[in-house]
């Protein structure tokens, strides 16, 4: 089995994931990362020229190669979960943790780093408030959910590996 982190952009999915591939050893992938280096161009050039529909299929595609896989740890893109198959995938074959934030802190963290196309041009507020709206609940459907607003990366990891597997 897999651990697969979901979440909105900025909940911390690639920070907690990292952390918790180097406690349990497990095999630390993250998907976005993956998806550029098969591509050789980065995310925002993936969305700018190919179409938001073929960064989809590149992410489902990915995605179901590692539910075939063991012991990985895998960080999502935000938009994962938009697709219902990639949800059963995710659920037949492992662990999911969800991973959510108060907007505030999903704005600063946003702020700090560049490279998420959906959120680039135009008033960030009102972007991050659209997406949540249209996905919500989708971020629900997890075996833990960790609000990781005001907390160590070493107290959430914790709390991820209490629970059994
Ligand atoms: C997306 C989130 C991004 C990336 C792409 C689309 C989304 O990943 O996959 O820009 O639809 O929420 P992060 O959640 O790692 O920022």
């Amino acid at each position: 089995m897999n651990i697969y982190l979901i979440g909105f952009m900025g909940t911390g999915k690639t920070t907690v994931g990292m952390a918790l591939a180097a406690r349990t050893g497990w095999t630390f992938i993250d998907m976005d990362q993956e998806i550029a280096r098969r591509e050789g161009r980065a995310i925002p050039d993936i969305f700018a020229q190919s179409g938001e529909a073929y960064f989809r299929e590149m992410e489902s595609d990915l995605l179901k190669e590692l539910t075939s896989l063991d012991r990985l740890l895998v960080t999502t893109g935000g938009g994962v979960v938009l697709r219902p198959e990639n949800r059963d995938l995710m659920k037949q074959t492992g662990f999911i943790v969800s991973l959510s934030a108060d907007k505030e802190s999903i704005k600063r963290r946003v702020s700090n780093q560049t490279g998420r196309p959906l959120l680039s041009g135009g008033e960030l507020d009102q972007k991050i408030d659209r997406l949540l709206e249209e996905r919500k609940g989708l971020y629900e459907d997890a075996d833990i959910q960790i609000d990781t607003s005001a907390r160590d990366v070493s107290d959430i990891v914790d709390e991820i590996l209490a629970h059994p597997l």
